[in-house]
């Protein structure tokens, strides 16, 4: 594992606003599966059938089996020490924003105040006809695709899907916290994926300090400040341990 670098310690002491985007590298550890890994959804799993709107018109049964399965997994996994590791690091600087383009809710449960939804979330649900939210109580799957309870138009899982725009409020503040953060941290995704993936490169372009938490290499890895190479739930926790230490050196115990 690699040693925190004291420069990267030294410029989060100093950071006024600190921005986390975070893919599913991070919660790879809690045991749910990443999109492009060996073990990736996308390698079993066919995006086309099964995360595009087109495809769920056409057979949004097999679409719903997809989600419930997924949301069975997310359900029953806890957050790991990455995603603790971003709620402590919450205390020691003046404003941190996670910017997530996960959907599986891990970094709220963890305890994270300020995260940003890219892709929506898996818990949720919306009613194509009135745009309601639907809560997963409410969901009745005994025609196969439920319904919504109050007008009674499909219902679909609040998440973005391929072709489809992102929520415009969420991508505003992204932007604006991408373009405004003094220290910036792209942590276990593979930054393939735009609009999330422009995030790491405005930041730079804007100034801020830009660090890679990837056990493999991606685009990122060419321009970051400082790359840290291996797992989020091991690498994180260091580096908060390192801060910890520096604050109470420096006498400024929150
Ligand atoms: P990917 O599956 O594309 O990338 C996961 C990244 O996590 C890779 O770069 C891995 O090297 C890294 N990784 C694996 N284990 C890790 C660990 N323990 N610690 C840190 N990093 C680790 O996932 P995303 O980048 O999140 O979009 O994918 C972006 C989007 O593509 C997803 O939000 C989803 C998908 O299609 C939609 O569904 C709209």
């Amino acid at each position: 594992m690699p040693n925190i670098p004291e420069k990267l310690v030294r410029r989060l002491a100093e950071a006024e606003k600190v921005v986390v985007l975070t893919g599913a590298g991070i919660s790879a550890e809690s045991g749910v599966p990443t999109f492009r890994g060996d073990d990736g959804l996308w390698k079993k799993f066919s995006p086309e059938e099964l995360a595009n709107f087109d495809a769920f018109m056409k057979n949004p049964q097999m679409v719903w089996e997809w989600y419930q399965y997924r949301r069975k997994i997310v359900e029953e996994v806890q957050p790991n020490p990455g995603h603790a590791a971003l709620v402590e690091l919450e205390k020691w600087v003046p404003s941190l924003v996670v910017i997530t383009q996960n959907v599986d809710n891990l970094h709220q449960r963890a305890g994270s105040r300020h995260v940003i939804e890219l892709h929506g979330n898996i818990l949720r649900n919306r009613c194509l006809e009135c745009g309601r939210i639907v809560t997963e109580k409410e969901l009745d799957f005994s025609d196969g695709v439920p319904r919504c309870p109050h007008c009674g138009g499909m219902l679909r899982p609040d998440v973005v899907w391929f072709g489809e725009m992102l929520p415009e409020e969420a991508l505003r503040q992204a932007y604006e916290a991408a373009e405004t953060c003094d220290v910036f941290f792209s942590v276990g995704t593979s930054a393939v994926v735009y609009p999330a993936a422009s995030l790491p490169e405005i930041a730079f372009q804007h100034g801020a300090f830009v660090v890679e938490v990837n056990p493999e290499p991606t685009p990122v890895t060419d321009f970051a400040h400082i790359v840290l190479r291996g797992k989020s739930g091991e690498i994180l926790p260091e580096l908060v341990a390192e801060i910890r230490k520096f604050k109470s050196e420096n006498q400024q115990i929150p």
